[in-house]
């Protein structure tokens, strides 16, 4: 099949390269000409494992090819993939629908011929309906189905995710998008994924109560870990011991600084948006969201108050920077609400990033940038981890110490034993488990 996907960042280069992978020839557009350019030449513009090869190998079977030229690649294909960008709107936190409307008028304007448009980008329930009148305003002739099929890989396993989905979800009651649909899927349903049919409101809110559910959980283990600091317990057993009843699951029970990146911030508040605009009230969603709002922005109290209630003239090393692992994506990553105010209580910051230091500069001023985790520990009062990078869970902590002023390491991904950071002579903060004081004997 030909197909084209409008926006090649994290969610329509991967989808575009996968699909290619398929067999499927494929198109990427997008509007950003410094991207085509650099994807042109062979260089991804964002950070994902593997997703080098894979776009090399099909670019180089002239199955995936980049483009700014929207008319000419959605006139002459199958089905027209929408992935552009879905931010929070300024002001009421809403779903911004500006790229993809704007995207629709586009399409409608080159249309050729029967073609499904296929809203990939989260977009709130009724887009699907909206999209639908943008195309029937701009070309009444127009021949299309407008399906919902929201994406749910992860950044830093997009691949893996995007092959090996855990279900694929399409959203239509039109015959022929849903047979285009199948035909689409179809390397992937004979690889066993189940493929759910549903009406297209329902494929829309899909997404958004799956990521509400998955911030629920985490929220839920933030808050056992606050319980288990007041009373001595330790929230991974806690977590353990409840993940390990499988109607709870052991997945997204990891107790940390809140939930960032660029969906479960912005999607948890454009679901609120959708159900009081329905007249419907959504409590626990609601509760998630400030809860995690409060939590990040208290992250930098605990560094407060491990170096003993002042940062004046302190120095605290950051290590990573990114909203997850395996990522350089920045957006509404913990690091930004945790080291403003670190900044704003007179310490001064190093940090240090696999790979996301390129989109961090320009987010983090008055941030030193380290060349690797050693150099960013050298001189500094405190070690906090904040991203759970690999490269940060074996580092050499008696090296680590020779280099710092003193020994406190601050881990929010708790991954580190505290009795392993107790028996290099650390000072070891952790969330939800029991502090350890450098020296202290322990019970
Ligand atoms: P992104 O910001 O990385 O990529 C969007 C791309 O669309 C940009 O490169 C932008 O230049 C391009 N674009 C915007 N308007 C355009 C137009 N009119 N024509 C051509 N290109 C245009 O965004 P990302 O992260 O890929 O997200 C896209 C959608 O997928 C969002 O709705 C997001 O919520 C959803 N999503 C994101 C996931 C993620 O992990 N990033 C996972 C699942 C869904």
């Amino acid at each position: 099949m030909r197909l084209t996907m409008i926006g090649a960042g994290y969610v329509g280069l991967v989808s575009g390269a996968c699909f290619a992978d398929f067999g499927h020839v494929v198109t990427c557009v997008d509007n950003n000409e410094d991207r085509i350019r650099s994807l042109g030449a062979g260089k991804m513009p964002i950070y994902e494992p593997g997703l080098d090869r894979i776009v090399a190998s099909n670019v180089a079977e002239d199955r995936l090819r980049f483009t700014t030229d929207l008319a000419a690649s959605v006139a002459s294909a199958d089905a027209v993939f929408i992935a552009v960008g879905t931010p929070s709107r300024r002001g009421d936190g809403h779903a911004d629908l500006t790229y993809v409307h704007a995207a629709a008028r586009l399409i409608a304007a080159a249309l050729d011929g029967f073609t499904v448009i296929v809203t990939k980008s989260t977009v709130p329930v009724g887009t699907g309906d909206q999209i639908e009148a943008i195309i029937r305003e701009e070309r009444s002739d127009a021949d299309f189905a407008v399906v919902s099929n929201p994406e749910f890989l992860r950044e830093g396993a997009a691949i893996d995710d995007f092959k090996r989905p855990n279900r694929i979800v399409v959203g239509t009651t039109d015959p022929r998008g849903r047979e285009v649909m199948q035909e689409v899927y179809r390397p992937l349903y004979l690889n066993q994924a189940p493929l759910l049919f549903t009406d297209r409101r329902t494929a829309e809110l899909v997404k958004y109560a799956a990521n509400a559910f998955l911030a629920t959980k985490i929220t839920f283990i933030n808050e056992m870990a606050d319980l288990c600091e007041k009373v001595g317990a330790d929230v991974q057993d806690v977590a353990r011991g409840i993940g390990l009843d499988n109607r709870i699951g052991p997945k997204f029970l990891h107790a940390g600084p809140g939930f960032g990146g660029s969906c479960f911030p912005k999607d948890t508040l454009a679901l609120i948006r959708t159900a009081e605009e329905a007249g419907a009230d959504l409590r626990i969603v609601s509760a998630v969201s400030d809860i995690n709002e409060s939590r990040k922005s208290r992250m930098a109290d605990r560094v407060v108050d491990a170096l003993g209630g002042s940062l004046e003239g302190r120095t605290i090393a950051v290590l990573g920077l990114t909203f997850k692992p395996n990522t350089d994506d920045m957006r509404e990553a913990p690091s930004l609400s945790l080291i403003p105010p670190l900044q704003a209580a007179g310490a001064s910051v190093r940090a240090y990033d696999p790979q996301g230091m390129e989109f961090a500069r320009p987010l983090l001023p008055g941030v030193t940038l380290a060349k690797d985790a050693y150099d960013c520990a050298t001189g500094a009062d405190a070690l906090v981890i904040v991203t759970e990078w690999e490269s940060f869970r074996a580092l050499d902590f008696a090296r680590i110490k020779s280099v710092m002023k003193q020994p406190l390491l601050v881990d929010f991904r708790n991954i580190y034993p505290p009795s392993e950071l107790h028996a290099h002579g650390f000072t070891y903060r952790s969330v939800g488990r029991p502090r350890l004081d450098r020296g202290e004997a322990v019970s």
